[in-house]
């Protein structure tokens, strides 16, 4: 059976208060859209249709981005759930099979859930996915069952108090044959509280049809929907602590769990050991027997086998870290490899550059890779000894085994096995500094009298 998506995306989100469309919102550093196109994706379905319309051009770039076949309907004026499925029929134009319309605000709906809604629909015409709320609350419309047939879906501001008091409650899901969505979806009215086009009118308009109807049942942890900033910082929180028993269960230490922040994508292998307050963005892979030291910031870098960074460190988009490499407190890496063995320990900037073997890179060292207009890169051989606090000043090149003193100022390339020197001369001057320092007393004593 084919399967086309239908995610809905169009609404404003006022209550998130922000210029950004709610469904642009990430949890683990990834749109909650993304989210549910992924989760939708494990059903391959043969089309996507993403329903936008508050911040059409932003939403349309990022689903784009996830997925560059999905077709966009744009929602003008946003009228109700019914209606944002109805823009969809025209990119659904010719589709025969299943649709699952999906919301765009509900990014946690598992793939098995989706499955089940497929099985349902062997023996109902219309399958909605509902799932009982612990509390009874002023949201989520109701589902008004008759053993497993779905009567209807009643808005809690359509309910009677009776109706309010069920705790079965509409997801929003739904899973419907692509002709007969449509065909009820005419049918839908906004006479309602809301003077919207509900699309949970569906259920009783199959049932006066005399079509069969159900809702089936998920966790209500899989259809939090997220309507607040509250609601988004609960669903990360949730997404977090999902995330991080995986990564113990798949053999990762993590000292303090609840203190690491993990991006979606984030992939780290069996024992390597994370220490508290670890940040990871996206796009990080962490090879197994690794330690990610406390408080390091991590994005968009691949660190191998028995590396140490941290504590302290920060690895930008680009830093490719060998194995057995070690990166310490308040470095930052971006844009570079570091080859096998190599060590850049304290205070470092290490920029567009690619470090040799067994290389030690000073404390204090710098690449100096901007020219306030272009971005140059520095070349650093195998067996290199860069001493502290070195300026190496972009394009250049360093030869394998050479030395740099301390406090150069490297301009120019350095050969294999040479030694490059350039600072100034040290020149010392015996008794100036007692000299110095009573000639300065001397100068305060009179200040003071003055005052
Ligand atoms: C909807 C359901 C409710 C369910 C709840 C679950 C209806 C009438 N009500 O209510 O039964 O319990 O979801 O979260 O369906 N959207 C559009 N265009 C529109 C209106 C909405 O794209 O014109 C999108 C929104 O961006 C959102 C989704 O549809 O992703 C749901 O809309 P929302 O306004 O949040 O509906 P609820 O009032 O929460
Ligand atoms: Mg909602």
């Amino acid at each position: 059976m084919s399967t086309a998506l239908v995610i809905l995306a169009a609404g404003k989100g006022t209550r998130m208060n922000s210029d950004l469309p709610k469904v642009l919102h990430p949890i683990a550093q990834v749109p909650m859209l993304v989210h549910a196109m992924r989760a939708g994706s494990f059903l391959s379905p043969e089309r996507t249709v993403i329903v936008t319309g508050h911040g059409s051009e932003a939403v349309a770039e990022a689903a784009k981005a996830e997925d560059d076949t999905a077709q966009i309907a744009v929602q003008e004026e946003q009228l109700g759930t019914a209606h944002a499925v109805a823009q969809a029929r025209e990119a659904l134009a010719g589709f025969r099979g299943d649709v699952i319309v999906l919301y765009g605000d509900t990014p946690f709906i598992d793939p098995s859930t989706l499955e089940r809604m497929i099985e349902a629909r062997e023996s109902f015409d219309l399958v909605m996915l509902g799932f009982d709320i612990a509390e009874v609350q002023p949201r989520y419309g109701r589902l008004i069952m008759d053993g497993d047939r779905l009567v209807e879906i009643v808005e809690y501001k359509d309910a009677t108090e009776e109706q309010r008091a069920i705790r079965f409650t509409n997801s929003g899901l739904l899973a419907c044959d692509a002709d007969l969505l449509f065909d009820l979806i005419d049918q839908v009215s906004n006479e309602n509280a809301s003077g919207e086009y509900y699309l949970t009118e569906l259920a009783a308009l199959a049932n006066s049809r005399g079509l069969n109807a159900t809702a089936i049942k998920c966790d209500e942890a899989e259809t939090l929907g997220v309507d607040s900033r509250a609601d988004l910082a609960a669903a990360d929180a949730e997404y977090q602590a999902r995330a991080r028993t995986a990564l113990l269960q798949q053999g990762v230490t993590l000292m303090a769990p609840e203190t690491v922040y993990l991006a979606a994508d984030t992939v780290i292998g069996r024992d390597t050991v994370i220490e508290p307050n670890v940040v990871f963005g996206p796009g990080v892979t962490v090879e197994s027997g690794a330690t990610i030291r406390a408080f390091s910031h991590l994005e968009g870098c691949h660190v191998s086998r028995g590396a140490i960074i941290g504590p302290y460190a920060r690895l930008r988009p680009g830093a490719e870290l060998a194995e057995n490499t070690r990166v310490g407190n308040f470095v930052e890496i971006k844009n570079a490899e570091i080859a096998e063995g190599a060590k850049v320990n304290h205070l470092s900037y290490i920029g567009d550059a690619s470090v040799g073997a067994a290389t030690n890179i000073g404390a204090g060292t710098i690449t100096c890779n901007y020219d306030g207009v272009m971005k140059h890169k520095t070349t650093i051989g195998e067996n290199v000894f860069i001493g502290s606090n070195t300026m190496l000043v972009a394009p250049v090149t360093v030869g394998d085994r050479a030395m740099t003193a301390t406090g150069t100022v490297v301009t120019k390339n350095v050969d294999p096995d040479a030694l490059a020197v350039a600072r100034a001369k040290q020149e010392n001057k015996p008794g100036y500094a007692r000299k110095l320092f009573d000639m300065l007393k001397a100068k305060k004593a009179r200040r003071d009298k003055k005052a």
